[in-house]
């Protein structure tokens, strides 16, 4: 990493009208993070964490959402939609405070890649004063083609002002940028409208800089760190390859996935080495999953923690608070809400647990159900180390189990259990000796009464 100082402007003044959303734009999310925060996370790592806004009007969502990945962000309102160079212009007063390199990227490029960035920055440093992040399209149509001589980028052409040769090049232009900071301002000052939309282009930086004798390169980068979301069919395909870089990496790292094209991360999911990961599992915000941990197929997580070596699912549901200690077992139809289940301990089969805590080694039967809500107040239930509950048991929280203790099945727990205690809380069996005879021959005989009617 450079020590050279950087500002990153990001452009996100557009309407984006194609969204057909009250939301704006660079706000709808890939992986639960807005469009404009993955970006905000990718300039982030490339050092590039003083932050100049550009927004349109009413942004503070926008704001708020490069805030919460970046300390140091100034906003700066584009009142009209004059074109990229008109944009950058309107954080003047942030490159004007004299940084060494200055980025420009777009709010709704949500895959651009912090390697692509340093790679951009590292050019500056070699002595380039303008560098432009190229790529190539499987089809380039539609985007400006970058024009090379000797190594250097001489202009950038928009396809409809190309001749037939010039659009046979198959490096375009990605819309990314990165000036020297101390010669920005005066390059992007001397950019014109005079052109058919009327606009400010920025690309138009990149003949008025080899004018004024300026060293100008493209760069070459992937394809996926430059896609634009216009619609939500973009913003789909946008996600899927975000889930595509992540199962990558994941596996990468040492995590196993049966069928990761099934597997659905959040931004923030952290899995550990030698985890298993079965097919179909979807990951909400803020879940980690310790080593050793298998994840049997079809879960669905958000907010939880799952310890090293635990084995969850399948068709298990983690909600916020779920705090799963190492070794132990969740099973199929279990839900689990703001509790945690201690270490070996097994809840393993159509349980409900919510705002508990259950000890070490202890064994929840099958249909056992906190009640932890009485319609207006959550209760805690606490179940100690070695506790056996019953299948089909209802603690009715607020309660507490002692350790050791014993919950016949069928209870309904209302009162606190001491420690090693058993625990019935239902009505006594009762036998009647040849009764189930006369009660079918009485059901017989008043179905016949019926037919004979
Ligand atoms: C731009 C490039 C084009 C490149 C393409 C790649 C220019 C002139 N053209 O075109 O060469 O191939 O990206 O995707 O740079 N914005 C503002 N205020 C404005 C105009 C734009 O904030 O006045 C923001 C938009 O919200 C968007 C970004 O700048 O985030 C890019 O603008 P857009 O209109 O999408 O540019 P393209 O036509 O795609
Ligand atoms: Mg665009």
């Amino acid at each position: 990493m450079t020590s050279r100082s950087c500002l990153t402007v990001i452009l996100a003044a557009g309407e984006g009208t194609r969204m057909k959303s009250a939301l704006p734009k660079v706000l709808h999310t890939i992986a639960g993070l807005p469009i404009v925060a993955h970006v905000a996370k990718a300039v982030h790592g490339a050092g590039g964490s003083d932050i100049a806004l550009v927004v349109g009007k009413g942004a503070e969502q926008v704001e708020a959402a490069v805030r919460a990945i970046a300390s140091n962000v100034t906003v700066h309102e584009q009142t009209e939609r004059l074109g990229t160079a008109h944009a950058v212009l309107a954080a003047r007063e942030a490159i004007a405070r004299g940084y060494d390199d200055v980025l420009v990227v777009f709010g709704d490029t949500p895959l651009v890649e912090t390697a692509a960035l340093d790679q951009a920055r590292a050019k500056l440093k070699d002595g380039a004063d303008v560098v432009v992040m190229g790529f190539r399209p499987a089809v380039p149509n539609g985007y400006g083609r970058l024009i090379e001589r000797d190594g250097r980028l001489i202009g950038i052409r928009e396809e409809k002002d190309a001749s037939a040769e010039e659009r046979l090049i198959g490096l375009c232009n990605g819309g990314l940028m990165a000036l020297r900071g101390d010669s920005a301002l005066a390059l992007l000052d001397k950019i014109t409208n005079n052109n058919a939309n009327g606009e400010y282009y920025l690309t138009d930086v990149v003949e008025i800089a080899n004018q004024a004798g300026k060293s100008v390169i493209a760069i070459e980068i992937s394809p996926d760190n430059v896609i634009g979301i216009n619609t939500r069919a973009e913003l789909a395909e946008a996600e899927a390859i975000w889930q595509g870089r992540k199962r990558r990496d994941m596996m990468l790292a040492g995590v196993t996935m049966h069928a990761p094209e099934t597997v659905f991360f959040s931004h923030d999911t952290l899995v550990e080495a030698d985890a298993v990961l079965e097919p179909n599992i979807v990951f909400g915000p803020g879940v980690s999953v310790g080593t050793g941990a298998v994840i049997h197929a079809f879960c669905y997580f958000e907010g939880a923690k799952i310890g090293p070596n635990a084995n969850v699912g399948p068709f298990a549901r983690l909600r916020p608070g779920a705090d799963l200690a190492e070794k132990s077992k969740v099973g199929n139809f279990v839900e689990i809400k703001n509790a945690k289940v201690g270490v070996g301990a097994k809840v393993n089969h159509l349980t409900y647990i919510g705002d508990a805590i259950v000890g070490t080694g202890a064994n929840i039967g099958a249909g056992a159900i906190t009640c932890n809500y009485d319609g207006y107040n959550k209760h805690l239930t606490e179940i100690g180390a070695n506790v056996f509950v019953g299948s089909n048991t209802s603690l009715v929280a607020p309660v507490s189990i002692g350790d050791n203790a014993y919950v016949a099945s069928g209870s309904v727990i209302t009162e606190n259990v001491p420690a090693d205690a058993l625990a019935f809380g239902r009505a006594r069996q009762e036998i009647k000796e040849g009764r189930a005879v006369q009660l079918r021959a009485r059901y017989a005989a008043q179905k016949l009464a019926k037919k004979a009617d």
